[in-house]
């Protein structure tokens, strides 16, 4: 018995939503297979060119797949087969993507056994390998799809929100951020003013998503807590972000820990002049860089 699967790239946080807001996107994707063994064993195959450890315990997948036999006692095991196309490091959920395949495909093997929060729970772990941090904003989406809210993730309450009709546009340059890297920066305390600001934007965004208001979406992409020293790590971000605000972008920020960048628009061509214009702006530093066109999935 085995599934195939495709496990969409997510951004997390939507820029003011840090740890709880993320929208799931149809580019890049993993495939993942997985199997089901009459042997209990865990085997983990990569066929792609990462370079990402195998050995289940150290790999994302594999913790993930690990947790479940030991939580459920199963005298199977797993055989995952994955090919990654999310690039690890690149902000676009690519750990999410392998630990929520993970759960999601082992659930379906078993039955359907799990139920959505117990998916999530089991995703975490892989998470927590990756990063250092059980955050649940990449896994989310990656399970419901569309855009979710994180309410809580003790205990698990995740808010699926309406998926809005527009585009996205995400640049990935090839500079090393390290999730764990670029949390240890950030801030312990903020000030009352900062939260005040903050909260509204995230109210105003969930708002706006909702009601396919894309002004209101546009005008609550706002940070002003975690944008200001992330983006220091990013080369070039203020350029790209508001070259893209010019083309005609509603908004967008840092994609999940970064580097990525993603910018949102109401039209396909309005994505696409902004995916030009940000590999060009990578271009004239010699910084190689992806780019992807895509729309919330
Ligand atoms: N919310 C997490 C962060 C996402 O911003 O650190 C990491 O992918």
């Amino acid at each position: 018995k085995k599934v195939k699967l495709r496990v969409p790239a997510t951004v997390a946080n939507l820029v003011c939503g840090f740890d709880i807001l993320g929208m799931a996107i149809h580019e890049p994707y993993d495939e993942m297979e997985i199997k089901l063994l009459d042997t209990p064993e865990i085997i983990i195959r990569h066929i792609d060119s990462f370079g990402l450890p195998q050995e289940p315990s150290k790999n994302v997948a594999g913790v993930v797949l690990q947790k479940i036999q030991e939580h459920l006692k199963l005298t199977k095991g797993f055989e995952a087969v994955i090919r990654k196309h999310i690039k690890p490091g690149s902000g676009l959920g690519s750990s999410a993507a392998s630990a929520a395949g993970a759960a999601f495909g082992a659930n379906i093997l078993l039955k359907n056994i799990l139920s959505k929060d117990e998916i999530i729970h089991f995703a975490m772990f892989g998470e927590e390998l990756a990063s250092g941090v059980r955050h649940a904003d990449n896994i989310a989406p990656c399970i419901y799809g569309g855009i979710t809210l994180v309410k809580s993730t003790q205990p698990i309450d995740i808010i699926p929100l309406n998926a809005p009709d527009l585009f996205v546009t995400a640049v990935h340059p090839q500079v090393e951020v390290k999730t764990s890297d670029s949390r240890q920066i950030l801030k312990k305390s903020i000030t009352l003013k900062s939260a005040v600001e903050q909260w509204g934007n995230i109210a105003g965004l969930v708002a706006g998503i909702q009601k396919n208001d894309f002004p209101l979406i546009g005008r609550s992409l706002n940070d002003v807590i975690i944008e200001p020293i992330r983006s220091i790590l990013i080369p070039k971000f203020d350029e790209v972000k508001l070259k893209s605000l010019d083309l005609g972008a509603l908004g967008g920020g840092i994609s999940g820990s970064g580097p990525s960048i993603f910018m949102l628009a109401e039209k396909r061509d309005i994505a696409e002049k902004i995916a030009h214009l940000m590999k060009s702006v990578y271009d004239e530093i010699g910084i190689e860089s992806y780019t992807y066109v895509s729309k919330i999935n």
